[in-house]
């Protein structure tokens, strides 16, 4: 390893940026072996508890005897086989689309996705919280990008204005995934009408966690026919591995002639088509599942307003404990850690400087004891900056500095 690999690595490790990975034994259950110690899990998107349900696994394994274990090339050359198609099928009916494109995971459909629909001389505008995949399609698409301050449609018609008709797209997560608050998207598909832009919005932590029957943030607004695509991903509430783009017939066949993470990339395997399709009947038959996940979301947040712990009200499983420093983020999280609730801290790039917070996600699968018992203990180990109420954000799109940043290539917002 050179010296300079080694430098940087010291650097992080100076600024509380290092990271390690860590092994959990057996399923993404409430309870896991962590490292080889048992800890709640309180930080996985197996937000319904279908990724270790017995007729999810049973369809996995069935797939690799019929179909075998990998799908052998991209989807243009052999790799598209007829459980592609399937899964295809039954996502576009569960959400009303026209088109339904698997892709290999939702980074892949985000970097395909933006760079598709954005080119050299157009503007994409994007929540300044949007997902790292979103950030990394509007490198790859060479377009300019206006990064918005988070929800605010003010400053992002103020920048459509600026782009003076050259405004392509505005992508927006639905849920955004590190603080599980809402896109204002009735606002934004309004903008997008008045000034003539595509609307995209990224439904990782949407599809199967708000909505009709876990349908999603678009679905709940019923604005499927105002949104151009909506991405979705199959690792999250869907229990399995991939994503999907929905859209309509023309958009999906452009997609497919110019997404290079669709063109370049191995289709998904079967097994995890299969774990999805198998996925994607149980939510459909059983909703109540969606419902269990959001009352255990009020669950965990009213323990630990009860405990004294700021929380915001919210109908989505990502609760937010936000301490500031990465440093303070760490020790927070190897505290509760020790006392057997595992909630790793989320710094930057994650999540912007000075905001690193334990980013806590319910299950369905939790038991309300266990949310207790987990809000109980994060209140005694995050820090008092946790408890008091986030100052507001600082608005108004005069303000010149936020004028200065219009356009002048794309600031890390991952
Ligand atoms: C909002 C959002 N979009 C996209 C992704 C990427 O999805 P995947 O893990 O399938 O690559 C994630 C997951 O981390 C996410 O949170």
């Amino acid at each position: 390893m050179s010296g300079d690999i080694h430098e940087r690595l010291e650097e992080l490790r100076d600024r509380g940026l290092f990271r390690r990975l860590r092994c959990v034994s057996g399923p993404q259950g409430p309870r896991v072996l962590l490292d080889g110690r048992p800890v709640l899990l309180l930080c996985s998107n197996n937000y319904l508890g279908l990724a270790d349900h017995p007729r999810v696994r049973e369809a996995a394994a069935e797939a690799a005897m019929r179909y075998g274990a990998g799908s052998g090339a991209s989807r243009l050359i052999s790799g598209n086989m007829t459980i592609h198609r399937r899964l295809e099928e039954a996502l576009a009916e569960f959400k009303g689309s026209e088109a339904c494109l698997l892709f290999g995971s939702g980074y892949l459909a985000n970097v395909g996705v933006v760079s598709s629909l954005a080119q050299e001389g157009d503007v994409v505008f994007s929540d300044a919280l949007n997902h790292a995949s979103i950030v990394d399609g509007c490198r790859l698409s060479r377009a300019e990008t206006f990064i918005y301050d988070h929800c605010d449609v003010g400053h992002l018609e103020w920048g459509l204005q600026q782009a003076e008709g050259r405004g392509a797209l505005i992508v927006t997560d639905g849920v955004f995934s590190m603080d599980g608050d809402k896109a204002p998207l009735r606002e934004i598909v309004e903008l997008a009408h008045r000034y003539d832009a595509r609307v995209m919005v990224d439904e990782a932590h949407g599809t199967g966690c708000v909505g009709p029957g876990g349908r999603g943030l678009v679905a709940e607004l019923e604005l499927e026919d105002d949104v151009d695509v909506v991405v979705g991903t199959l690792g999250k509430a869907l229990g399995s591995y991939g994503a999907y783009v929905l859209c309509g017939e023309t958009m999906a066949n452009y997609l497919v002639n110019s997404a290079r993470t669709l063109i370049f990339s191995t289709a998904l395997s079967p097994p995890s088509v299969a774990a999805a399709l198998a996925a994607l009947e149980l939510l459909c038959e059983q909703p109540r599942r969606v419902e269990k996940l959001q009352r255990n979301g009020r669950v965990l947040r009213e323990a630990l307003s009860e405990a004294g712990v700021v929380v915001e009200e919210r109908d989505t499983p990502i609760v937010p404990l936000i301490v500031g420093e990465a440093q303070t983020a760490v020790a927070a999280s190897d505290r509760a850690l020790e006392r057997g609730i595992f909630a790793p801290a989320i710094r930057p790039p994650t999540v912007p400087p000075g905001t690193s917070r334990l980013r806590l996600a319910v299950m369905a699968s939790h038991t309300k004891s266990e949310l207790r018992e987990a809000a109980a203990v994060l209140a005694a180990t995050v820090p008092a900056a946790a408890r008091r109420a986030p100052e507001p954000p600082v608005s108004g799109s005069d303000d010149p500095a936020r004028r200065a940043r219009v356009f002048d290539g794309l600031a890390d917002a991952a």
